[in-house]
Protein backbone atom coordinates (compact mmCIF):
# COMPACT_ATOMS: atom_id res chain seq x y z
CA UNK A 1 0.00 0.00 0.00
CA UNK A 2 1.13 3.47 -1.10
CA UNK A 3 1.03 6.25 1.52
CA UNK A 4 0.46 9.47 1.44
CA UNK A 5 3.86 10.45 1.73
CA UNK A 6 5.39 8.30 -0.39
CA UNK A 7 2.82 9.79 -3.05
CA UNK A 8 4.13 13.20 -2.49
CA UNK A 9 7.52 12.20 -2.92
CA UNK A 10 6.37 10.63 -5.96
CA UNK A 11 5.42 14.01 -7.50
CA UNK A 12 8.49 15.53 -7.22
CA UNK A 13 10.59 17.05 -9.63
CA UNK A 14 14.28 17.53 -9.27
CA UNK A 15 14.80 20.38 -11.30
CA UNK A 16 18.38 19.99 -11.58
CA UNK A 17 17.81 17.05 -13.56
CA UNK A 18 14.47 17.81 -15.56
CA UNK A 19 13.78 19.01 -18.36
CA UNK A 20 16.99 17.09 -19.65
CA UNK A 21 17.01 17.03 -23.05
CA UNK A 22 19.55 14.61 -23.88
CA UNK A 23 19.78 14.81 -27.89
CA UNK A 24 17.62 17.11 -29.88
CA UNK A 25 14.49 16.38 -29.89
CA UNK A 26 12.58 14.73 -31.56
CA UNK A 27 15.65 12.32 -31.96
CA UNK A 28 16.98 9.59 -34.12
CA UNK A 29 14.84 6.71 -32.09
CA UNK A 30 12.00 9.07 -31.77
CA UNK A 31 11.84 9.59 -35.72
CA UNK A 32 12.31 5.67 -36.33
CA UNK A 33 9.77 4.94 -34.41
CA UNK A 34 7.30 7.43 -35.60
CA UNK A 35 8.13 6.42 -39.16
CA UNK A 36 7.49 2.54 -38.53
CA UNK A 37 3.76 3.39 -36.55
CA UNK A 38 2.89 5.83 -38.82
CA UNK A 39 3.20 3.67 -42.16
CA UNK A 40 -0.05 1.92 -40.47
CA UNK A 41 -1.10 4.41 -37.61
CA UNK A 42 -3.28 7.64 -39.38
CA UNK A 43 -5.23 10.80 -38.65
CA UNK A 44 -2.93 12.09 -36.03
CA UNK A 45 -3.81 15.39 -34.16
CA UNK A 46 -2.19 18.70 -35.16
CA UNK A 47 0.10 18.42 -31.64
CA UNK A 48 2.24 15.33 -32.84
CA UNK A 49 2.43 16.37 -36.61
CA UNK A 50 3.98 19.81 -35.29
CA UNK A 51 6.32 17.48 -33.07
CA UNK A 52 6.67 13.74 -33.74
CA UNK A 53 8.07 12.59 -30.60
CA UNK A 54 7.28 9.02 -29.91
CA UNK A 55 7.02 8.67 -25.70
CA UNK A 56 8.25 5.41 -23.24
CA UNK A 57 7.17 6.47 -19.66
CA UNK A 58 5.82 8.98 -17.69
CA UNK A 59 5.99 9.36 -14.12
CA UNK A 60 3.96 11.92 -11.84
CA UNK A 61 4.84 15.46 -14.14
CA UNK A 62 7.59 14.27 -15.99
CA UNK A 63 7.35 12.37 -19.28
CA UNK A 64 10.34 10.24 -20.85
CA UNK A 65 10.66 9.64 -24.81
CA UNK A 66 12.64 6.77 -26.80
CA UNK A 67 15.62 8.62 -26.42
CA UNK A 68 16.13 9.34 -23.13
CA UNK A 69 14.90 13.15 -23.05
CA UNK A 70 12.92 14.19 -20.16
CA UNK A 71 10.02 16.44 -20.40
CA UNK A 72 7.76 18.50 -18.35
CA UNK A 73 4.35 17.33 -18.47
CA UNK A 74 2.15 20.58 -19.49
CA UNK A 75 -0.86 18.72 -21.18
CA UNK A 76 -1.72 16.02 -18.42
CA UNK A 77 -1.62 13.41 -22.00
CA UNK A 78 -5.41 15.39 -23.45
CA UNK A 79 -6.18 17.45 -20.37
CA UNK A 80 -6.46 13.13 -18.79
CA UNK A 81 -3.97 12.52 -16.56
CA UNK A 82 -4.64 15.33 -13.75
CA UNK A 83 -2.64 13.74 -10.75
CA UNK A 84 0.13 13.11 -12.63
CA UNK A 85 1.33 10.12 -14.96
CA UNK A 86 1.04 6.00 -13.32
CA UNK A 87 -0.49 8.15 -9.55
CA UNK A 88 0.40 4.69 -7.61
CA UNK A 89 -3.25 4.57 -5.75
CA UNK A 90 -4.80 4.71 -9.57
CA UNK A 91 -2.26 2.11 -11.12
CA UNK A 92 -2.67 -0.16 -8.23
CA UNK A 93 -6.63 0.26 -8.18
CA UNK A 94 -6.55 -0.69 -12.16
CA UNK A 95 -4.57 -3.43 -11.48
CA UNK A 96 -6.47 -5.11 -8.56
CA UNK A 97 -9.31 -5.64 -10.97
CA UNK A 98 -7.38 -6.51 -13.97
CA UNK A 99 -6.84 -9.50 -11.84
CA UNK A 100 -10.10 -10.07 -10.38
CA UNK A 101 -12.74 -9.08 -12.83
CA UNK A 102 -12.63 -7.00 -15.57
CA UNK A 103 -16.18 -7.00 -17.28
CA UNK A 104 -19.41 -8.11 -16.03
CA UNK A 105 -21.96 -5.98 -18.13
CA UNK A 106 -23.84 -3.52 -16.00
CA UNK A 107 -24.54 -6.21 -13.80
CA UNK A 108 -23.70 -4.74 -9.94
CA UNK A 109 -20.68 -4.83 -8.14
CA UNK A 110 -19.26 -3.44 -5.00
CA UNK A 111 -16.73 -1.42 -6.90
CA UNK A 112 -19.28 0.13 -8.70
CA UNK A 113 -21.55 0.91 -5.80
CA UNK A 114 -18.89 2.76 -3.62
CA UNK A 115 -18.03 4.90 -6.87
CA UNK A 116 -21.71 5.84 -6.78
CA UNK A 117 -21.84 6.36 -3.31
CA UNK A 118 -18.51 8.52 -3.39
CA UNK A 119 -19.86 10.13 -6.55
CA UNK A 120 -23.29 11.66 -4.42
CA UNK A 121 -21.53 12.58 -1.90
CA UNK A 122 -18.51 15.00 -3.68
CA UNK A 123 -21.12 15.87 -6.43
CA UNK A 124 -23.06 19.12 -5.56
CA UNK A 125 -27.14 19.44 -5.54
CA UNK A 126 -28.84 16.26 -6.05
CA UNK A 127 -26.78 14.82 -9.13
CA UNK A 128 -27.10 11.59 -7.70
CA UNK A 129 -27.88 9.32 -10.55
CA UNK A 130 -25.05 8.21 -12.91
CA UNK A 131 -24.74 5.80 -15.69
CA UNK A 132 -20.94 5.21 -17.28
CA UNK A 133 -19.18 5.55 -20.41
CA UNK A 134 -15.82 5.01 -22.05
CA UNK A 135 -14.97 8.00 -24.01
CA UNK A 136 -16.63 11.66 -23.42
CA UNK A 137 -18.86 11.65 -26.93
CA UNK A 138 -20.68 8.90 -25.38
CA UNK A 139 -20.96 10.26 -22.60
CA UNK A 140 -22.40 13.63 -24.35
CA UNK A 141 -24.30 11.63 -26.15
CA UNK A 142 -25.95 9.75 -23.67
CA UNK A 143 -26.79 12.65 -21.63
CA UNK A 144 -28.50 14.61 -24.86
CA UNK A 145 -30.79 11.60 -24.93
CA UNK A 146 -31.74 12.17 -21.22
CA UNK A 147 -32.37 15.56 -22.14
CA UNK A 148 -34.73 14.40 -24.39
CA UNK A 149 -36.50 11.60 -22.75
CA UNK A 150 -36.51 13.90 -19.82
CA UNK A 151 -38.60 16.60 -21.68
CA UNK A 152 -39.91 15.08 -24.57
CA UNK A 153 -38.51 17.84 -27.32
CA UNK A 154 -35.94 17.07 -29.39
CA UNK A 155 -34.30 20.61 -30.44
CA UNK A 156 -30.92 20.92 -28.27
CA UNK A 157 -28.64 24.38 -28.46
CA UNK A 158 -25.01 24.73 -28.12
CA UNK A 159 -22.44 27.44 -28.33
CA UNK A 160 -19.75 28.47 -30.98
CA UNK A 161 -16.51 27.53 -30.27
CA UNK A 162 -17.84 24.76 -28.06
CA UNK A 163 -16.43 21.20 -28.30
CA UNK A 164 -18.55 18.12 -27.54
CA UNK A 165 -16.61 14.72 -29.14
CA UNK A 166 -16.25 13.19 -32.26
CA UNK A 167 -19.99 11.20 -32.69
CA UNK A 168 -22.89 13.05 -34.59
CA UNK A 169 -24.33 13.81 -32.17
CA UNK A 170 -21.63 15.80 -30.52
CA UNK A 171 -20.48 17.01 -33.71
CA UNK A 172 -23.82 18.69 -34.46
CA UNK A 173 -23.51 20.87 -31.59
CA UNK A 174 -19.91 21.96 -32.86
CA UNK A 175 -18.19 23.40 -36.12
CA UNK A 176 -19.21 21.00 -38.76
CA UNK A 177 -17.80 22.69 -41.69
CA UNK A 178 -14.95 20.43 -41.95
CA UNK A 179 -16.25 17.10 -44.29
CA UNK A 180 -14.45 15.12 -41.64
CA UNK A 181 -17.34 15.91 -39.82
CA UNK A 182 -20.03 15.22 -42.10
CA UNK A 183 -21.21 18.52 -43.01
CA UNK A 184 -24.81 18.22 -42.66
CA UNK A 185 -25.96 18.94 -39.09
CA UNK A 186 -28.48 16.58 -37.28
CA UNK A 187 -31.89 17.91 -37.35
CA UNK A 188 -32.91 20.26 -34.56
CA UNK A 189 -28.94 20.98 -33.34
CA UNK A 190 -29.10 24.92 -32.90
CA UNK A 191 -25.33 27.07 -32.45
CA UNK A 192 -25.52 30.49 -30.78
CA UNK A 193 -22.36 32.82 -29.81
CA UNK A 194 -21.65 33.05 -26.29
CA UNK A 195 -20.04 35.39 -24.53
CA UNK A 196 -15.48 35.85 -24.41
CA UNK A 197 -14.68 38.60 -22.01
CA UNK A 198 -11.54 39.36 -24.76
CA UNK A 199 -14.00 39.22 -27.57
CA UNK A 200 -17.04 40.54 -27.12
CA UNK A 201 -19.82 40.46 -29.36
CA UNK A 202 -22.06 43.04 -27.08
CA UNK A 203 -20.35 45.09 -24.79
CA UNK A 204 -21.36 47.71 -22.55
CA UNK A 205 -20.38 51.97 -23.10
CA UNK A 206 -17.46 51.16 -20.40
CA UNK A 207 -16.30 48.38 -22.69
CA UNK A 208 -17.14 45.29 -20.25
CA UNK A 209 -19.06 42.27 -21.69
CA UNK A 210 -22.87 42.60 -22.11
CA UNK A 211 -24.20 39.23 -20.86
CA UNK A 212 -27.91 40.11 -21.13
CA UNK A 213 -27.62 40.77 -24.98
CA UNK A 214 -26.82 37.63 -25.45
CA UNK A 215 -29.70 36.36 -23.28
CA UNK A 216 -31.79 38.70 -25.72
CA UNK A 217 -30.42 36.85 -28.20
CA UNK A 218 -31.21 33.30 -27.50
CA UNK A 219 -34.62 34.07 -26.36
CA UNK A 220 -35.08 36.05 -30.24
CA UNK A 221 -33.37 33.01 -31.90
CA UNK A 222 -35.75 30.40 -30.12
CA UNK A 223 -38.96 32.41 -30.71
CA UNK A 224 -37.54 32.58 -34.77
CA UNK A 225 -34.86 29.69 -35.35
CA UNK A 226 -36.10 26.92 -33.49
CA UNK A 227 -40.20 24.85 -33.53
CA UNK A 228 -40.29 25.60 -30.10
CA UNK A 229 -39.17 22.11 -29.02
CA UNK A 230 -36.08 23.03 -27.56
CA UNK A 231 -35.22 20.17 -24.78
CA UNK A 232 -31.99 21.76 -23.29
CA UNK A 233 -28.50 23.87 -23.86
CA UNK A 234 -24.95 21.71 -23.90
CA UNK A 235 -22.18 23.94 -22.96
CA UNK A 236 -18.83 23.42 -21.54
CA UNK A 237 -18.32 25.59 -18.34
CA UNK A 238 -15.54 26.89 -20.17
CA UNK A 239 -14.21 26.58 -23.65
CA UNK A 240 -11.00 24.17 -24.26
CA UNK A 241 -10.30 23.06 -27.54
CA UNK A 242 -11.64 26.70 -28.35
CA UNK A 243 -9.07 28.20 -26.06
CA UNK A 244 -8.99 28.25 -22.05
CA UNK A 245 -12.25 30.56 -22.68
CA UNK A 246 -13.84 31.76 -19.35
CA UNK A 247 -17.26 33.22 -19.41
CA UNK A 248 -18.01 36.17 -17.11
CA UNK A 249 -18.95 35.57 -14.07
CA UNK A 250 -22.58 36.55 -14.54
CA UNK A 251 -23.31 34.14 -17.82
CA UNK A 252 -23.95 30.79 -15.38
CA UNK A 253 -26.61 32.33 -13.22
CA UNK A 254 -28.29 34.19 -15.69
CA UNK A 255 -28.01 30.99 -18.08
CA UNK A 256 -29.89 29.16 -15.53
CA UNK A 257 -32.61 31.65 -14.73
CA UNK A 258 -33.54 32.03 -18.62
CA UNK A 259 -33.60 28.06 -18.88
CA UNK A 260 -35.74 27.42 -15.74
CA UNK A 261 -38.22 30.06 -17.10
CA UNK A 262 -38.61 28.28 -20.11
CA UNK A 263 -38.46 24.79 -18.96
CA UNK A 264 -35.44 23.79 -20.79
CA UNK A 265 -33.15 22.00 -19.39
CA UNK A 266 -29.40 22.75 -18.42
CA UNK A 267 -26.42 19.96 -19.74
CA UNK A 268 -22.72 21.27 -18.42
CA UNK A 269 -20.32 19.18 -21.08
CA UNK A 270 -17.68 18.77 -17.97
CA UNK A 271 -15.78 16.17 -19.74
CA UNK A 272 -12.49 18.81 -19.80
CA UNK A 273 -13.37 21.02 -17.13
CA UNK A 274 -13.82 18.37 -13.92
CA UNK A 275 -12.56 16.36 -11.86
CA UNK A 276 -10.23 19.06 -9.69
CA UNK A 277 -8.99 20.27 -13.32
CA UNK A 278 -10.29 23.98 -12.49
CA UNK A 279 -10.20 23.55 -8.38
CA UNK A 280 -13.81 22.10 -8.42
CA UNK A 281 -15.14 18.55 -9.03
CA UNK A 282 -17.50 20.55 -11.39
CA UNK A 283 -16.27 24.12 -12.82
CA UNK A 284 -20.05 25.15 -12.67
CA UNK A 285 -19.52 25.12 -8.80
CA UNK A 286 -17.58 28.71 -9.03
CA UNK A 287 -20.33 29.87 -10.24
CA UNK A 288 -22.91 27.94 -7.91
CA UNK A 289 -25.10 26.83 -10.78
CA UNK A 290 -26.31 23.45 -10.74
CA UNK A 291 -26.85 21.49 -13.72
CA UNK A 292 -29.69 19.55 -14.45
CA UNK A 293 -27.23 16.74 -16.49
CA UNK A 294 -23.38 17.02 -16.51
CA UNK A 295 -21.19 14.87 -18.81
CA UNK A 296 -17.57 13.81 -16.88
CA UNK A 297 -14.70 12.60 -18.34
CA UNK A 298 -10.58 12.94 -19.19
CA UNK A 299 -9.36 13.13 -15.51
CA UNK A 300 -12.46 11.01 -13.90
CA UNK A 301 -10.36 7.97 -14.63
CA UNK A 302 -6.55 9.91 -14.49
CA UNK A 303 -5.83 7.65 -17.71
CA UNK A 304 -8.11 4.78 -17.71
CA UNK A 305 -10.87 5.13 -20.38
CA UNK A 306 -13.92 6.25 -17.94
CA UNK A 307 -16.38 8.52 -18.59
CA UNK A 308 -20.17 9.38 -16.82
CA UNK A 309 -23.47 11.11 -16.60
CA UNK A 310 -24.75 12.58 -13.66
CA UNK A 311 -28.20 13.51 -13.62
CA UNK A 312 -30.20 15.20 -10.69
CA UNK A 313 -32.78 13.23 -8.74
CA UNK A 314 -35.84 14.36 -10.90
CA UNK A 315 -34.35 13.15 -14.01
CA UNK A 316 -32.82 9.76 -12.88
CA UNK A 317 -35.64 7.32 -14.77
CA UNK A 318 -34.64 9.50 -17.68
CA UNK A 319 -32.10 6.44 -17.93
CA UNK A 320 -34.61 3.64 -17.93
CA UNK A 321 -36.12 5.15 -21.27
CA UNK A 322 -32.51 5.58 -22.98
CA UNK A 323 -31.59 1.94 -22.51
CA UNK A 324 -27.97 3.54 -20.84
CA UNK A 325 -26.10 0.79 -20.75
CA UNK A 326 -22.65 -0.12 -22.70
CA UNK A 327 -20.14 -2.56 -23.40
CA UNK A 328 -17.56 -0.86 -21.23
CA UNK A 329 -19.51 1.64 -19.17
CA UNK A 330 -19.11 0.88 -15.47
CA UNK A 331 -16.49 -2.16 -15.91
CA UNK A 332 -14.77 -2.66 -12.29
CA UNK A 333 -11.01 -1.50 -13.67
CA UNK A 334 -12.46 1.79 -14.91
CA UNK A 335 -15.16 2.31 -11.75
CA UNK A 336 -11.77 1.63 -9.57
CA UNK A 337 -9.49 3.96 -11.57
CA UNK A 338 -12.59 6.70 -11.26
CA UNK A 339 -12.93 6.10 -7.28
CA UNK A 340 -9.32 6.13 -6.73
CA UNK A 341 -8.73 9.35 -8.77
CA UNK A 342 -11.68 10.78 -6.44
CA UNK A 343 -10.35 9.58 -3.33
CA UNK A 344 -6.40 10.67 -4.26
CA UNK A 345 -8.70 14.46 -5.17
CA UNK A 346 -9.93 14.36 -1.50
CA UNK A 347 -6.69 13.08 0.31
CA UNK A 348 -3.95 14.86 -1.16
CA UNK A 349 -6.27 18.34 -1.36
CA UNK A 350 -6.05 18.62 -4.99
CA UNK A 351 -9.14 20.85 -5.42
CA UNK A 352 -6.72 23.92 -3.64
CA UNK A 353 -3.84 22.39 -5.27
CA UNK A 354 -5.14 23.50 -8.42
CA UNK A 355 -6.42 26.70 -7.39
CA UNK A 356 -3.33 27.54 -6.17
CA UNK A 357 -1.11 26.78 -9.09
CA UNK A 358 -4.06 28.65 -11.41
CA UNK A 359 -3.26 31.88 -9.50
CA UNK A 360 0.60 31.61 -9.79
CA UNK A 361 0.04 30.98 -13.14
CA UNK A 362 -2.08 33.92 -13.89
CA UNK A 363 0.49 36.28 -11.67
CA UNK A 364 3.55 35.30 -14.06
CA UNK A 365 1.42 35.26 -17.12
CA UNK A 366 0.73 38.64 -16.24
CA UNK A 367 4.15 39.68 -16.54
CA UNK A 368 4.45 37.69 -20.27
CA UNK A 369 1.06 40.15 -21.17
CA UNK A 370 2.58 43.10 -20.01
CA UNK A 371 6.19 42.10 -21.58
CA UNK A 372 5.55 41.28 -24.61
CA UNK A 373 4.03 42.81 -27.27
CA UNK A 374 2.63 39.45 -29.41
CA UNK A 375 0.34 38.11 -25.44
CA UNK A 376 -3.14 39.52 -26.46
CA UNK A 377 -4.78 37.94 -23.23
CA UNK A 378 -4.56 35.41 -20.79
CA UNK A 379 -6.51 33.25 -18.48
CA UNK A 380 -6.52 30.80 -16.20
CA UNK A 381 -8.89 29.03 -13.96
CA UNK A 382 -6.81 26.17 -11.51
CA UNK A 383 -5.07 24.45 -13.94
CA UNK A 384 -6.72 25.01 -17.28
CA UNK A 385 -4.77 28.01 -18.90
CA UNK A 386 -4.40 29.52 -22.30
CA UNK A 387 -2.30 32.75 -23.66
CA UNK A 388 -3.67 34.41 -27.05
CA UNK A 389 -1.32 35.61 -29.33
CA UNK A 390 -1.62 38.01 -31.46
CA UNK A 391 -0.87 40.42 -34.32
CA UNK A 392 -1.26 43.29 -32.97
CA UNK A 393 -2.86 44.22 -29.45
CA UNK A 394 -5.59 46.69 -30.43
CA UNK A 395 -6.98 44.55 -33.40
CA UNK A 396 -6.43 41.49 -31.52
CA UNK A 397 -6.20 39.74 -35.21
CA UNK A 398 -4.75 36.31 -34.06
CA UNK A 399 -1.14 35.07 -35.27
CA UNK A 400 -1.51 31.59 -35.74
CA UNK A 401 2.62 31.21 -37.42
CA UNK A 402 3.91 32.21 -33.75
CA UNK A 403 1.24 29.33 -32.03
CA UNK A 404 2.93 26.72 -33.82
CA UNK A 405 6.34 28.29 -33.68
CA UNK A 406 5.89 28.92 -29.32
CA UNK A 407 4.81 25.11 -29.19
CA UNK A 408 7.73 23.90 -31.10
CA UNK A 409 10.32 25.85 -29.37
CA UNK A 410 9.00 25.16 -25.92
CA UNK A 411 8.57 21.82 -26.74
CA UNK A 412 12.39 21.25 -27.74
CA UNK A 413 13.37 22.46 -24.48
CA UNK A 414 11.78 19.92 -23.19
CA UNK A 415 8.16 20.81 -22.50
CA UNK A 416 5.22 18.45 -23.22
CA UNK A 417 2.02 20.61 -24.53
CA UNK A 418 -0.60 21.15 -26.46
CA UNK A 419 -0.99 23.47 -29.26
CA UNK A 420 -4.11 25.29 -30.79
CA UNK A 421 -3.73 27.31 -33.12
CA UNK A 422 -3.12 31.30 -31.43
CA UNK A 423 -4.06 29.78 -28.45
CA UNK A 424 -1.80 28.29 -26.45
CA UNK A 425 -2.94 25.70 -24.15
CA UNK A 426 -1.65 24.46 -20.95
CA UNK A 427 -3.08 21.61 -18.79
CA UNK A 428 -0.61 20.81 -15.98
CA UNK A 429 -1.16 17.73 -13.49
CA UNK A 430 -2.42 19.57 -10.77
CA UNK A 431 -0.21 17.70 -8.32
CA UNK A 432 2.56 19.66 -9.53
CA UNK A 433 5.16 21.62 -7.38
CA UNK A 434 5.16 25.94 -7.74
CA UNK A 435 8.85 25.77 -8.95
CA UNK A 436 7.96 23.37 -11.60
CA UNK A 437 4.87 25.29 -12.56
CA UNK A 438 6.88 28.32 -12.69
CA UNK A 439 9.82 26.63 -14.92
CA UNK A 440 7.38 25.65 -17.19
CA UNK A 441 5.86 28.95 -17.97
CA UNK A 442 10.06 30.16 -18.04
CA UNK A 443 10.09 28.15 -21.06
CA UNK A 444 6.98 29.63 -22.66
CA UNK A 445 7.88 32.90 -21.84
CA UNK A 446 11.70 32.38 -23.78
CA UNK A 447 10.03 30.66 -26.65
CA UNK A 448 7.56 33.45 -27.08
CA UNK A 449 10.64 35.93 -26.96
CA UNK A 450 12.60 33.91 -29.31
CA UNK A 451 9.11 33.64 -31.95
CA UNK A 452 8.91 37.98 -31.78
CA UNK A 453 12.68 37.96 -32.63
CA UNK A 454 11.75 35.84 -35.45
CA UNK A 455 9.27 37.51 -36.51
CA UNK A 456 10.58 41.23 -36.41
CA UNK A 457 8.67 42.27 -33.67
C1 LIG B 1 -15.72 19.33 -23.60
C2 LIG B 1 -15.48 18.02 -24.27
N1 LIG B 1 -16.51 17.18 -24.46
C3 LIG B 1 -16.35 15.98 -25.04
C4 LIG B 1 -15.12 15.56 -25.49
C5 LIG B 1 -14.96 14.23 -26.15
O1 LIG B 1 -14.26 13.37 -25.30
P1 LIG B 1 -13.56 12.05 -25.89
O2 LIG B 1 -12.41 12.49 -26.71
O3 LIG B 1 -13.16 11.29 -24.65
O4 LIG B 1 -14.62 11.34 -26.67
C6 LIG B 1 -14.01 16.40 -25.33
C7 LIG B 1 -12.68 15.99 -25.81
O5 LIG B 1 -11.76 16.73 -25.94
C8 LIG B 1 -14.20 17.66 -24.70
O6 LIG B 1 -13.17 18.51 -24.54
Amino acid sequence: MTTATQEKNWAHVDLTKVPNMRVPAPGPKSKALHARCTKYFKGLSGQVKLFPVSFESGSGCVLRDVDGNEYIDFSSGIYVTTLGHCHPKVSEAIAKYANQLMNAHDFTTEIKTRLCEKLADVLPGDLNGFQFYDAGTAAVEAGMRVLRAATGKNELISCFYDFHGKTYGAVSLAEIRSPVYGRVRAPGMHMVPRPNPYRPMWSKTDGTIDTDKYLEFYDEYINRATVNDVAGFVLEPIQGWGGSVIPPDDFFPKLRKFCDERKILLMADEVLTSWARTGKFLCMEHWGVLPDVVSIGKGFGNGFPVTCVAVRDQFKESFEKISASSSYGGNPMACAAALASTEVIEEENLLERSTHLGELAMKRMEKMKAEHKIVGDVRAKGCLMGIELVKDKKTKEPLNKAGEMVYQKAFAKGLAWIPAGHILRMSPPVIMEDDVLMKGLDMIDEAIGETEKELGY
